[in-house]
């Protein structure tokens, strides 16, 4: 199949490549790229779990042709920590709460999170569970991921984090 030239930056590389019209983004960041944070954990566009962001938006990288980011700006999980290594935010936060248990869903979570903490800086419980409501986890029942964004939330804007009573 013929090939298509793209080029686009990836957390924050400037990247040029050949792509067959049909491989999806997640493919292209996985397999060209070896950035295998982004997961793929279903065939039907519902886990969330290669979420990425494209041009400032929370996309699923398995519903978006590698061809449609061309020119693009992309930013996966490993562009999160600051370049010395130093953990985000919402990284520690996950760390600090408990936000995982398997992990399988934690890159995509994250990354949904960090678009998220960008739209609205300090989300209601509400609107952290309806903002991440395209990214499933089969583990942890959600309650330490909202805790999570919650401390990253309060930590971003200089507060001191306090967890709500349950
Ligand atoms: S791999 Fe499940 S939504 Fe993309
Ligand atoms: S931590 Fe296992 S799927 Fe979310």
């Amino acid at each position: 199949m013929s090939k298509t030239q793209v080029t686009m930056k990836v957390n924050g590389r400037a990247i040029d490549a050949l792509v067959e019209p049909r491989t999806l983004l997640i493919h292209f960041l996985r397999e060209e790229l070896s950035l295998t944070g982004p997961h793929i954990g279903c065939d039907t566009s519902h886990c969330g779990a290669c979420t990425v962001d494209l041009d400032g938006k929370s996309v699923k990288a398995c519903t978006v042709f590698a061809i449609q980011a061309n020119g693009a700006e992309v930013v996966t999980i490993e562009g999160i920590a600051a370049p010395d290594g130093t953990l985000h935010a919402l990284q520690e936060g996950f760390r600090e709460m408990h936000g995982l248990q398997c992990g399988f869903c934690t890159p995509g979570m994250i990354t949904r999170a960090y678009r998220l903490l960008q739209e609205n800086p300090s989300p209601t419980e509400g609107e952290i569970r309806a903002g991440i409501s395209g990214n499933l986890c089969r583990c942890t029942g959600y309650q330490n991921i909202v805790k999570a964004i919650q401390y990253a939330a309060a930590k971003i804007a200089g507060v001191p984090f306090q967890e709500a009573a349950e």
